[in-house]
């Protein structure tokens, strides 16, 4: 039996979070270690293009992707590890996948809608294009599954629609039907707005960078929004309570769980016991990260390795392609 293809992609849009993390990141790290996958994981660099970002920026935040991710525990040997940009036939199967893309199917796109009011002052094409690049990116290596966090659920399912267009008007079944596979935690909440989901987009005391020293996650946990009286329902509890669940073992996670339920909850002491798991958790990440970002050049050679085999793939399929809609 051929192996399934995942595929996934992350913008490197600096550090990477806990949302990011429990949402995608760690079934990446899972699924690489099952011999029934493939798998392909990409830093999503021409899709940080439509933010805000100088040059000088998005050199360095592609640095530190890479080295964040491999830091975590992607394994190039295991999965081919590339940056988007470096394999051109993504953005050149986009512009094809444009041509087959209803333009009201774009602007109903959530992330399109709630990115237009965040950057009024750049509400730029890129911005409403951006699903049919992500199409792209999944299709272009025949992809299985794709994991990632709730919010992305949307693009994966325009993925499908896009495939089957480009299969009505072109080749019957060229494409098979793409899939979204979310992690037990597809949403992880904002600390300060617990309604939203957790994004650096909203300032940085809303996210708990993988990255920070544990005092800092102890600060930012501080303020982060419970409820006004022990025991009363609350978003942000049972945010900071799934937090626990993932991150600390079941006896402490029970405890939690059973003060809230009888009103004897002590939420400053909930946030002290989270600090210390989640500090604890992260510590071999963190000095990881730092060896990782001193070796700039094992960084370029592992991009380069993903890039020569993501090319393969990539320019197989487009040239097929090429052929199917009549330019060759
Ligand atoms: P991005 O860079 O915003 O996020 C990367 C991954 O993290 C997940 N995520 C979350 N999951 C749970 N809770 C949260 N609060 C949270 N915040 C982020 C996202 O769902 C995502 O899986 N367009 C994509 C990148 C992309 C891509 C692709 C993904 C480009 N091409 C092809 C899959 C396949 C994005 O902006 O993700």
């Amino acid at each position: 039996m051929s192996k399934k293809i995942i595929f996934s992609a992350i913008q490197p849009t600096g550090n990477l979070h806990i949302g990011n993390y429990l949402g995608a990141v760690k079934n990446w790290l899972e699924l690489q270690k099952n011999e029934d996958y493939e798998c392909i994981f990409c830093i999503a660099d021409y899709h940080a293009m439509t933010g805000d970002k100088t040059a000088q920026d998005r050199r360095d935040q592609i640095i530190l992707m890479a080295a964040e991710l491999l830091a975590l525990g992607i394994d190039p040997k295991k999965s081919t590890f590339f940056v988007q940009s470096h394999v051109p036939e993504h953005t050149e199967l986009a512009w094809i996948f444009n041509t087959v893309t209803p333009i009201a199917e774009l602007e109903r796109m959530t992330q399109y809608k709630d990115k237009s009011q965040k950057q009024i002052k750049n509400i730029n094409t890129g911005l409403l294009t951006y699903p049919t690049l992500m199409a792209a990116d999944i299709l272009l290596y025949h992809t299985d599954l794709v994991p990632v966090g709730e919010d992305q659920i949307q693009h994966v399912e325009l993925t499908r629609d896009i495939g089957r267009w480009f299969n009505n008007k072109y080749a019957e079944n060229y494409f098979g039907e793409v899939k979204p596979l979310l992690t037990e935690i597809p949403r992880v909440k904002s600390l300060l707005e617990p309604t939203k989901k957790m994004s650096k987009s909203y300032g940085l005391n809303h996210v708990l960078e993988l990255a920070d020293e544990p005092e800092v996650v102890l600060a930012k946990l501080k303020k982060a929004v419970t409820a006004s009286e022990p025991g009363e329902k609350s978003p942000g509890v049972e945010n900071l309570l799934l937090l626990l669940k993932n991150f600390g073992d079941e006896t402490v996670y029970n405890k939690f769980v059973e003060a809230e339920k009888n009103g004897t909850i002590k939420y400053g002491e909930l946030k002290a016991t989270l600090a210390q798991i989640i500090g604890d958790y992260f510590a071999d990440f963190r000095e990881n990260r730092t060896q990782y970002l001193e070796d700039r050049s094992y960084l370029a050679t592992v991009l380069a390795d993903g890039e020569e085999r993501a090319s393969k793939i990539a320019k197989a399929t487009m040239k097929e392609i090429r052929h199917l809609i009549g330019i060759r």
